[in-house]
């Protein structure tokens, strides 16, 4: 029998009074509040990272020597700075940011336990809104499991003529449960990191990871 004129009473909507929201790649369902919070949070039960190739390189370890030994590096979200230190252990001048200041801590004593400190700039920074104005002219970014739109359709003119870029997303492409907001559409890295003065090297998607090479020519 249907039952109509039932008065179920609503939800008072859970973002009423959030004060930032952060994409969580990790996280089901997307965003969480205070994102820099929820990062330092997980941090803290963390040790800095040993030093690490940008995970696209495990795959193609033949595309290492794409990666210059000299010149300025950003490393975008760069999380416990595995990567910062890995370029930076390369020979590269890296600029690493993250929201969380747990992250930046574990970035410079991963990069004083490398004996690299003084190629690391690790800076705790809220990329939210995009990536700052004076961050240009990069031999080599890397922006490994953080999407952001703004930040991705701007990446290739941060670039130096002949820089490389390395992205890592979430991607809807062969994912084998129901994808969360924020993993990228299929074809979204070509779009969005594409222009007339860029070259695409190599991407994949797959497996619920989309990731792509990009050159500016
Ligand atoms: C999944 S982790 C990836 C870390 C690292 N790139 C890696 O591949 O291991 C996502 C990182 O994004 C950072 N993050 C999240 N929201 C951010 C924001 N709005 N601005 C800057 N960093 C942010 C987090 O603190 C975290 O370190």
């Amino acid at each position: 029998m249907l039952v109509t004129g039932l008065m179920i009473p609503r939800p008072t909507p859970v973002t009423a009074h959030r004060p930032s929201r952060i994409w969580c790649m990790r996280c089901e369902n997307g965003f969480i509040d205070n994102g820099q919070q929820h990062w330092d949070d997980r941090y803290s039960k963390r040790t800095p990272a040993a030093p690490r190739a940008p995970e696209i390189l495990a795959i193609n370890p033949e595309m290492t020597p794409l990666v210059p030994t000299s010149g300025r590096a950003l490393d975008i979200a760069c999380g416990r700075g595995a990567q910062a230190v890995w370029l930076a252990s390369r020979g590269l001048n890296v600029v690493a940011i993250d929201v969380s200041g747990v992250a930046v801590a574990l970035t410079n004593a991963a990069a004083r336990a490398s004996d690299v400190a003084d190629l690391v700039d690790a800076r705790q920074q809220n990329l939210e809104d995009g990536l700052p104005g004076d961050l240009q002219d990069f031999d080599i970014i890397v922006c490994q499991r953080f999407r952001n739109r703004r930040i991705l359709e701007v990446l290739s003119r941060r670039l130096r003529s002949g820089g490389v870029a390395f992205v890592t997303v979430l991607s809807t492409v062969g994912l084998d449960r129901s994808p969360g907001r924020f993993h990228a559409s299929s074809g979204e890295l070509v779009e969005f990191l594409t222009s007339a003065d860029t070259e695409i090297v190599w991407d994949l998607e797959a497996n619920g990871i989309a990731s792509i090479v990009i050159r500016r020519t």
